[in-house]
């Protein structure tokens, strides 16, 4: 009996400590980016106007249009989403690189504003 005891202590507490040791495993640890940028639901008006109104509308309002580009209306932004210059901006690809003189929004936005131009920027 004296060695089974010997043999059986070492070995349930390691199966103990590597057991609780997998309570961590959360999917937030191990997969960080997964959970910190959801682009499952990405709409108009949950996602995009929101980027665009705290980014964009201050240069890029009805009333001051710069570039002739107008991003605080569906109307106004639906045309550069559509012809390309949007991503071009946004994504530092083309001429114009947006916003203008300050850092380029997150590569999480961008993966929203990709999606959205890409499912053909819906009014939804
Ligand atoms: C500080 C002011 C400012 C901010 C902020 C700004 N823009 Fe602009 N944007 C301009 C100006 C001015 C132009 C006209 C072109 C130029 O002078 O560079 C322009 C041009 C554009 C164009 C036309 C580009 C082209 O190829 O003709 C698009 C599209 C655009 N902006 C989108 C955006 C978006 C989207 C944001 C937010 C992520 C944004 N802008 C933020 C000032 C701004």
């Amino acid at each position: 009996m004296k060695n089974v005891a010997r043999i059986f202590t070492p070995v349930l507490l390691f199966s103990l400590i590597y057991l609780t040791g997998c309570y961590s495993d959360n999917e937030e640890d191990l997969y960080p980016n997964k959970s910190t940028c959801d682009t499952s639901n990405v709409t108009y008006t949950t996602t995009i106007a929101p980027i665009m109104q705290t980014n964009c509308n201050v240069c890029h309002s009805t009333a001051v249009a710069s570039g002739g580009v107008v991003t605080d209306t569906y109307e106004g932004l639906k045309i550069p989403a559509l012809n390309g210059k949007l991503w071009s901006a946004v994504s530092w690809t083309g001429p114009k690189k947006m916003p203008k003189d300050a850092s380029q929004l997150s590569s999480c936005n961008l993966a929203k504003i990709n999606i959205w131009i890409r499912d053909g920027a819906p009014n939804n």
